[in-house]
């Protein structure tokens, strides 16, 4: 058997999973996590089961405000169509909040180890790409990673892996029909990751364009590689809440994030509750 690379990282994952597991009636099949201002989805699942992220052993707090660190597990339901078992965690802990990143993916390690097979993770970006306007949704194509901080995945001694590819062709043919079906243009795009917590400088999203970067934020990245080199399908979806420095006229702050995800969150929970539909496995159609 390979051993664990950080045996640490070992126990306290499985003291967590199991504390999970004890208040839940069924193992979740798919997680999800919701960024800055897209908490709500969790509101809307049937047969709701909530733990505060605080009395899970080890889970690293998240203090950002519009991150409500709660896990949320239940089903999404249209009449008599209802979804496999998910998981969603409600708010994220952030690179910035503690400079450690395996309190950054924390949340994806417990949710990996509960076994799921689908992972969605969600967020608010800036859009750095001329043609996007807040509240444009744009799947993460392919990711730039500016901290260069990589995790170990946990499966071997030897920590070189090559990265997987983040989107999984399923989910993005299922979130591109379910988007034409609502009617709302999804973009598709270059999502980078920089350590913030400071949003960036005119001159730096210059350069990010220059390199490819269509959106710029401060998460998922690590969770996604983690989450993808692990084998299961994975998707990650910015909601562009605001233009990046230098690319609109106002000054960034954090209330234009929350405020454009209250705008747009009918249309984020249309198209994540139908592609949670359309996911279903077959066998329970
Ligand atoms: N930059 C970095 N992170 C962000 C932004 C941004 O413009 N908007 C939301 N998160």
């Amino acid at each position: 058997m390979e051993a664990d690379i950080n045996p640490v990282i070992g126990d306290t994952v499985r003291e967590a999973t199991d504390f999970v597991l004890s208040r839940l009636t069924q193992r979740p099949s798919i997680a999800i996590i919701l960024g800055s201002g897209l908490g709500e989805f969790a509101e809307h699942l049937q047969n709701q089961i909530t733990i505060s992220a605080s009395e899970v052993p080890h889970f690293p707090p998240s203090r950002v405000e519009g991150h409500a660190g709660r896990i949320v597990t239940g089903n999404v339901k249209d009449g008599d169509v209802i979804s496999d078992f998910i998981l969603v965690f409600q708010g994220r802990p952030h690179y910035y909040e503690s400079g450690n990143l395996e309190a950054v993916l924390f949340p994806t390690r417990l949710a990996l180890a509960l076994g799921i097979s689908t992972f969605l993770v969600t967020n608010a970006a800036g859009g750095i790409n001329r043609s996007f306007q807040p509240g444009d949704l744009m799947l993460i194509r392919d990711t730039l990673n500016f901290s260069f901080l990589h995790a170990p995945t946990g499966t071997g001694t030897f920590p070189h892996f090559a990265p997987p590819a983040v989107l999984d062709s399923r989910l993005r043919h299922i979130l591109v029909q379910n988007a034409e079906k609502i009617g709302i243009t999804l973009r598709e795009g270059v999502y980078c990751w920089l350590k913030g917590p400071s949003y960036e400088t005119a001159a730096e999203i210059e350069m990010l364009a220059r390199l490819g970067a269509d959106a710029v934020g401060m998460s998922t990245v690590p969770e996604l590689l983690l989450a993808a080199s692990s084998g299961i399908r994975t998707a990650g979806l910015s909601l562009i809440s605001n233009l990046a420095t230098g690319r609109g006229t106002t000054t960034l702050s954090h209330d234009e994030v929350t405020q454009t995800g209250e705008r747009v969150k009918n249309t984020f929970l249309k198209l994540l509750s139908s592609t949670l539909l359309s996911l279903k496995t077959p066998s329970q159609a």
